[in-house]
């Protein structure tokens, strides 16, 4: 269960409900496009109407990866990756990779393809040796050059290991139904191939096998998360804005950004699992909304790590900033502070308090602290850290994402401005045709 609280924000009911046109507009706009298979509005009804049989292959292909492989490798770059590593940091140990298999119980879940670096991809290749793995390659397009060479590297390392016919059983591929260098590949070498819908962009894909099958293989329950995910589209299916808290934070955002020249939105999580989360929220509201000129920049942060690095300037710095905080309710384990005779450290007035208490008093502390620093905060308060809550707040984001880009008047769905750098690397790596 996920709450929305804009009491921070400054702004008031009354300011938020004049865009109740507005948002009745969007909202009728993005659920007539919703089933068009050449729209990218695909995610709006994803949670209730997803193929049942490509969920039912993902769960197979999971177990069939988990009795075969110590570790997963993940191919993909922005919306072919993060929503898959947001959900698995989030919901997994964050010691996985040094736990022992046992007590792991599924296969460790590594990423390639997301970024050039040799230093990166050759400690990868020392990493995997003398272990199982399979490989799940993931791109809409099936053409990324990132995620292309790490296959091309990754895959050759598979065929010298198990062979070409083991190899194949071993490759998992996930790209668009028709098109791409991917999907031929495929074809040709009979993988496991899992589509990408046509009408779900990249950073909107993570409800589908582009997130669900790495994060089933992290043995994670991906019925619960769906679920979550569709609680969260019932809940936010009302066009009314006095009732809808999705909309109210996109417009709310909106304010803060148009009218109080807040510039820079911080998501702000105190549990480092979330790390991710907010990398994936990063790309979803960047890439949607940073376009002709216009957008609020997303930034993250990890309290209380970055208080003592970033709080400074958050605290004191120019004053273009808002956050929203994610608050989890309750946490999965907590701790409770003993007593120590000394008392050296002076803490033994925490004796008896749990760690959680600590976290929370340091969030609401620095919550006052930042508002009256004039930054405008909203609180999102999930209960805790799950399948169910996860899969809300995802859908919350994708549609808040959706809406705010469309009361700034972009296209949340396009992406333009990525091509910029792809034209001039290929031209300097002398591709055929640049
Ligand atoms: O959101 C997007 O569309 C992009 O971030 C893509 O996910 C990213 O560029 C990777 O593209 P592809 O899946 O085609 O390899």
């Amino acid at each position: 269960m996920i709450k929305v609280e804009l009491g921070n924000t400054g702004i008031e009911k009354e300011q938020i409900m004049e865009y109740k046109d507005t948002i009745d507009k969007i909202h009728n706009d993005l659920h007539s496009r919703a089933e068009d298979e050449s729209d990218f509005v695909g995610w709006l009804n994803l949670p209730t109407n997803y193929d049942r049989i490509e969920f039912s292959k993902i769960k197979k292909a999971a177990q069939k990866i988990q009795k075969e492989s110590d570790i997963l490798i993940v191919i993909g770059i922005g919306g072919s990756y993060l929503g898959a590593r947001a959900v698995i940091e989030a919901l997994t140990s964050s010691f996985s990779s040094i736990q022992s298999d046992e007590k792991r119980k599924y296969p460790q879940i590594v990423y390639a393809g997301n970024n050039l670096s040799p230093n990166y991809i050759s400690e990868l290749m020392e990493a995997i040796e003398g272990r199982d793995f399979s490989i799940n390659v993931i791109s809409k397009s099936g053409t990324t050059t990132e995620p292309a060479i790490a296959f091309r590297i990754f895959r050759e390392i598979l065929e010298n290991k198990y062979g070409i016919d083991e190899a194949r059983s071993r490759i998992y591929v996930t790209t668009d139904k028709e098109k791409g260098a991917l999907r031929v590949l495929s074809d040709m070498e009979g993988y496991e191939r899992f589509v990408v819908p046509d009408n779900v962009g990249g950073r909107y894909s993570v409800l589908t096998a582009v997130g669900l099958l790495p994060i089933a293989v992290a043995g994670i329950d991906i019925d619960k998360l769906m679920e979550g995910a569709r609680i969260a589209q019932e809940k936010y299916n009302d066009s009314n804005l006095k009732y809808n808290e999705c909309y109210q934070y996109a417009v709310s955002r909106n304010i803060l950004y148009s009218q109080k020249d807040k510039g820079i939105e911080l998501l702000v999580n105190y549990e480092p699992k979330m790390h991710y989360f907010t990398e994936w929220w990063k790309q979803l509201f960047g890439e949607s909304e940073g376009k002709e000129e216009k957008g609020i920049f997303p930034a993250g942060v990890d309290y209380t790590t970055d208080l003592h690095s970033m709080g400074q300037y958050v605290q004191q710095g120019v004053r273009t900033l808002m956050e929203t905080v994610i608050n989890i309710k309750e946490p999965k384990f907590n701790i409770n502070i003993n007593s120590d005779d000394d008392n050296l450290d002076g803490l033994n007035y925490l004796v008896g308090k749990s760690l959680d208490y600590v976290n929370k008093k340091a969030m609401e502390g620095t919550l006052e602290a930042h508002v009256t620093g004039d930054v405008p905060n909203t609180i999102i308060t999930m209960d805790k850290l799950d399948e169910e809550n996860i899969g809300q707040l995802i859908y919350f984001f994708e549609l808040a994402c959706a809406i705010s880009g469309n009361i700034l008047g972009v296209n949340p769905f396009n992406q333009p401005g990525v091509e910029e750098y792809k034209r001039n690397m290929f031209k300097l790596l002398e591709k055929p045709g640049y």
